[in-house]
């Protein structure tokens, strides 16, 4: 049985629909995002040229970084047009009003 890590790092009302704020687990930056009712993190650093990808955008399911507009999907993290780029993706969770990550990288495929 995989044992989880849940640690809260925000509530549900910091997160807009369509935003992405910057947070901070176990000392790992991410940044939080809102695809609709969805909730998702990804490292805040972009894989290209380090970008913030707090500051980035959401468009269609995808994570737009703010620097080159790379497009990375907000469900695996993966690069829209270059398939061997890939952000680290980390699992969410919603437990009444607070929005809750498992500082544990989401392997690739799952
Ligand atoms: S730094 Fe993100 S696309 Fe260039």
């Amino acid at each position: 049985m995989l044992f989880r890590k849940w640690r809260s790092v925000a509530k549900v009302g910091d997160v807009a629909p369509g935003a992405v704020i910057p947070v901070t687990v176990d000392g790992i930056d991410l940044a939080l995002g809102r695809d609709g009712e969805r909730y998702f993190a990804t490292q805040r650093t972009c894989v290209h040229r380090a970008g913030d990808l707090s500051q980035g955008t959401i468009r269609r399911g995808e994570l737009v970084c703010p620097q080159h507009g790379w497009r990375f999907s907000t469900e695996t993290g993966r690069l829209v047009s270059v398939m061997d780029h890939c952000l680290t993706v980390y699992d969410v969770r919603v437990r009444g009003d607070q929005i809750e990550v498992d500082p544990v990288p989401r392997k690739r495929g799952r």
